[in-house]
């Protein structure tokens, strides 16, 4: 997915523009671009590459008293990281730039090949402007209204019009744009982040409407031409808690605001002493009244429901289920009207999470969303929301996002179990007054982050390493194993303890990195059998473990204990000791901890 803006007023249009970029490029930074109106002309500036080199193409000829353009960073779907297949794009009097995919381009290309009318770049967003164009006979909404019932897949497009300088024009389908007037003017962009810098308030553009930005104003009509009033939502968080705070890397910060996260997203949810969903609007009835449980969500995100699932089931004792979206929207899923599909999703845009949600409501199932970004397209395509409030999370890895989430369907699972009677006040109560103070707990294991980096260094130059664990202890292995892949680029491979035997461990050999995690009483016997097996064969094993969990000589070569807590807190309190060991192995390697290659924030196209 991409990052896009849009500025028209009485700043300097090109600085809204870079500012709103460098805000932005956390969803995408293979090229970048420019386009705004310098006089009569419109002229664009785009090239391969992060916004800092677009920023620099872009001072080289400052172009002076603009205020009117539109920006884009890209993470690249149809056609290679090239400068022609940078944003902006431009057809006849059409400049635009788009976030989304259009899934029907080549069909469209083809038809206007037929008429002789070709493409220079390899770019589905190309095709849309020409569409759009082919459209314009000097009404810019007509021409928007006719080419979007031609356009299959999902956009969010800014649209300039050669001779209608100072005004921007905006659609969206699937993917999300925000905007705003303020006192100088008016400002769209796909995050509220690009946005802070000028209000705190915002609306969510509504999808398959047109908004008009002109200096003065904003306005927003429906397809048939009806003009509404979007409702204005308001953002609490300032713009020092989207930016790094005096650390190196916004990983590093966001892994420093679990403990604030975590007492954001659960002190509100606590009322004497008891987990109370009433802020979330969520009825009872959403709980008793089903008799399937289906937890959806992709990466992270899924590995937080993998956590969720096993609370859920301990106290609950009925079945819940964790599928990955991408592959439960194409199951031909089970679904009725007794089927509650509980969501996870940090950004609110995930393509295939969106689906999963569209595909059970349509089968008349019930949907819930955990979200952390208000008015997300997913919050507001479910039936309830539960917002966590980690803050903004600009770092590609995410990290707060995975323990507040972890928190929020434990906050759930506590709420389910004594409506429903599984769990009796007491054992509920008790269950809160540990899982409260588990915050101050995090930020004890943050202090040792000196201690974990030390042994991250023993990680810099391995290529492939496993992570192992038994129960809740594999479902934390399985986002290990992802933060270390994706911010390092080290092979790893999260691994039932139990199943190691059963051919992998021929993997293991002299010196292969073993990370063990053995909190869970019940197995902790195993898993110490597990880890002698790698051992015996050669693994040099880094082992996590609780505060007073019994060890042997010789059994691990390092060794790290979390402070005492129940088994099924223990995740909560280990995944920072993950983190670090990937954070810190990815810096060792000089690599870009905050944008690792290939990857985006969001994945809001399939
Ligand atoms: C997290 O480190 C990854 N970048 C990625 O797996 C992410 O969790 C996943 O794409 C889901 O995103 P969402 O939470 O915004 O839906």
């Amino acid at each position: 997915m991409c990052g896009i803006i849009g500025f028209t007023g009485r700043l300097d249009a090109v600085d809204v523009l870079l500012h709103g970029l460098a805000e932005l490029e956390y969803r995408g930074y293979d090229s970048a671009g420019i386009a705004f109106f310098d006089g009569p002309a419109v002229d664009t500036i785009k090239t391969a590459g992060k916004v800092q080199i677009l920023a620099d193409k872009v001072e080289r000829n400052h172009p002076k008293n603009i205020h009117c353009g539109i920006g884009h960073t890209r993470w690249a779907t149809h056609g290679g990281v090239s400068d022609l297949n940078s944003h902006p794009h431009t057809a006849g009097q059409v400049t635009l730039i788009h976030n989304g995919i259009i899934e029907n381009y080549m069909h469209l290309a083809a038809g206007m090949a037929a008429e002789g009318i070709y493409p220079v770049s390899q770019t589905d967003t190309e095709i849309a402007a020409m569409v759009i164009n082919s459209f314009y006979e000097g009404d810019p909404i007509e021409a928007i209204r006719k080419a979007v019932k031609k356009l299959t897949g999902a956009y969010a497009f800014c649209i300039m019009f050669a001779d209608r300088p100072g005004t921007i024009y905006s659609i969206r389908n699937g993917s999300p744009l925000v905007a705003s007037h303020f006192k100088d003017g008016s400002v769209i962009a796909s995050d509220m982040v690009a946005l802070l810098r000028y209000s705190k308030d915002y609306f969510v553009v509504p999808e398959n409407h047109i908004v008009v930005l002109t200096e003065e104003a904003i306005t927003v009509e429906d397809l048939e031409g009806n003009q509404i009033r979007p409702e204005m939502l308001h953002v609490s968080w300032d713009v020092s808690a989207a930016q790094k705070g005096g650390f190196p890397h916004f990983m590093l910060k966001e892994i420093y605001d679990q403990p604030e996260a975590l007492r954001n997203t659960i002190m509100p949810r606590i009322t004497d002493g008891m987990p109370d969903l009433t802020q979330d609007g969520i009825p009872d009835e959403l709980f008793t009244g089903c008799s399937r449980v289906i937890l959806s969500a992709c990466g992270t995100a899924m590995h937080a429901e993998m956590l969720g699932r096993n609370m859920m089931e301990r106290l609950l004792r009925i079945p819940v289920s964790v599928e990955i979206a991408s592959e439960f929207r194409y199951s031909n899923p089970i679904v009725d009207d007794k089927t509650l599909l509980i969501t996870v999703s940090q950004s609110g845009e995930t393509a295939d999470s969106l689906a999963a949600i569209r595909l059970v409501k349509e089968r008349g199932g019930k949907t819930l969303s955990v979200v952390n970004v208000k008015g997300s397209t997913i919050a507001r395509e479910s039936d309830y929301v539960l917002y966590t409030h980690a803050g903004p999370e600009i770092a590609v890895a995410s990290t707060k996002a995975y323990s507040v989430q972890v928190a929020a369907l434990y906050l759930i699972a506590f709420h389910w179990a004594r409506i429903t009677g599984k769990c009796t006040d007491d054992q509920v109560r008790a269950l809160v007054e540990e899982f409260i103070h588990l915050p101050e707990h995090v930020s004890e294991v943050l202090s040792h982050d000196a201690d974990i980096k030390a042994i991250s260094q023993k990680l810099i130059d391995c290529h492939d390493l496993f992570f192992i664990g038994r129960g809740l202890d594999y479902a934390l292995s399985c986002e290990g194993s992802l933060k270390l892949k994706e911010v390092s680029y080290i092979h790893s491979e999260a691994y039932a303890a139990g199943e190691l035997k059963h051919g992998t461990i021929s993997l293991i050999s002299d010196n292969v990195p073993v990370i063990a995690l053995a909190t869970q009483k019940d197995v902790y016997a195993k898993m110490v059998s597990n880890i002698r097996e790698v051992r015996s064969r050669g693994a040099m094993v880094i082992m996590l473990t609780g505060y007073d969990m019994p060890t042997e000589y010789g059994l691990c070569e390092h060794q790290i204990r979390i402070p005492k807590c129940s088994d099924i807190f223990a995740p909560i309190l280990m995944v920072p000791i993950l983190q670090f060991l990937a954070y810190y192995a990815a810096v060792g390697r000089g690599l870009n901890v905050d944008q690792p290659r290939n990857l985006a924030k969001s994945v809001t196209v399939e």
